[in-house]
């Protein structure tokens, strides 16, 4: 069995971070979201890997390397275009020969992983396994449709008008069958290759099609919210680990990760949180629900239920919440008179002042 991850795509959703790196790449709990993915597809058994890249195919690249770090063989298939999921199957034709593979959302997150469904496939054996779970807002998401037996009628891509609240999650298991139905069908409204209308194809040919509803934890991070909420979830999962250099005028209180090589003088920091290598924070507090990565620096300021990037500053500044900051940002208080606020901000930045 094999793995086709997808690290592609346009992350539209998550401008202006998507302006200048992967979406998948963003951290959550100071670790790249598609690590995680990697994680659980090691811990399926799963060896040979193939990540499908589009413009950020560098950064990706960089960041996971051969895949030796992840005990997986990785190789890398460039997508010129986000031209949909099926047509993500397309290209990895020759990768993937006649073998059967989970296809696994890189932006995506499992809680508990894939094991037990990968170990059910393999058992059963069908045309395609999938995973559903039930969410709020199923127009968002690819929607199935079942009998009252639970056999899949249905399935329909971000439908306005949907007919249950069972929604695919990004993690989808194939035998060679589906290499036939992504050849089959044509580009849908909005220009992409769905895997909805190629899973659709083999139901409507009475093919092997399965699901799962999961209960676990799931989040595709298409939004920054989302990414806030993984986060939020993963570092309530932290254990207390102080390696940093932390003064008598500090508080760390509950379970607070301190990364070797940070220092922290006279703040208060309220777990869960996490503060990467290199990180300064001086007469700060930060609370829960928190991860600041490295190199940061953090001076009388208060922040809380954010995340924050590598080598941005905060100075002075009360009060952060619920924010996803970038990479080398830099936040500080305007001092002179009269108090206005001074932006220098990229295109499709979003910023809510509270005076
Ligand atoms: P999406 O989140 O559906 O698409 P996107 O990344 O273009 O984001 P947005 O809607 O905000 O513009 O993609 C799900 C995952 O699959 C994501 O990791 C990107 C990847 N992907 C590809 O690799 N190739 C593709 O053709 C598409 C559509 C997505």
């Amino acid at each position: 069995m094999k793995a086709l991850v997808l690290s592609g795509g346009a992350g539209t959703r998550l401008r202006p971070i998507t302006h200048t790196s992967a979406k998948q790449l963003v951290p959550v709990a100071n670790k790249p979201i598609l690590f995680y993915g990697l994680e659980a597809i090691a811990d399926a058994g799963i060896t040979d890997v193939a990540i499908v890249v589009g413009d950020t195919e560098n950064e990706i690249r960089q960041a996971v390397g051969d895949g030796s770090d992840f005990g997986l063989t990785v190789t890398y298939l460039r997508q010129e275009a986000p031209r949909g999921l099926s047509h993500a199957v397309l290209i990895a034709r020759d990768f993937l020969g006649d073998d059967d593979f989970v296809m696994f959302l890189g932006d995506n997150f499992v809680f508990g992983g894939i094991t037990d469904t990968v170990e059910e496939f393999r058992k059963e054996g069908p045309d395609a396994q999938l995973l559903l779970t039930r969410v709020p807002n199923p127009s968002a998401f690819g929607v199935a449709e079942l009998d009252d037996a639970g056999r899949l009628l249905r399935l329909e891509e971000k439908p306005e008008h949907p007919r249950s609240d069972l929604a695919l999650v990004g993690v989808y298991l194939f035998g060679p069958s589906i290499h036939e139905a992504v050849r089959a069908i044509g580009p849908s409204a909005r220009g992409e290759l769905e895997i909805t209308d190629a899973i659709q194809w083999l139901l409507e040919r009475d093919r092997d099609v399965r699901t799962t509803v999961i209960t676990g934890y799931w989040k595709d991070t298409g939004n920054a919210a989302d990414i806030l909420d993984v986060n939020r979830r993963l570092l309530d999962l932290l254990e207390y680990r102080v390696e940093g250099d932390v003064d008598e005028n500090s508080e760390i209180v509950g379970r607070v990760q301190i990364d070797a090589g940070a220092v922290i003088r006279g703040s208060r920091i309220v777990g869960p949180a996490i503060i990467g290598p290199g990180t300064v924070v001086e007469n700060s507090y930060i609370g829960p629900s928190t991860a600041i990565a490295e190199d940061c620096v953090i001076r009388n300021s208060e922040i809380e239920f954010s995340i924050i990037l590598r080598e941005s500053g905060f100075d002075s500044i009360r009060r952060v919440e619920g924010s996803l900051v970038g990479r080398n940002v830099h936040v500080s208080l305007a001092h002179r008179v009269p108090a206005t606020h001074r932006l220098v901000i990229g295109d499709h930045g979003r910023v809510q002042i509270s005076s």
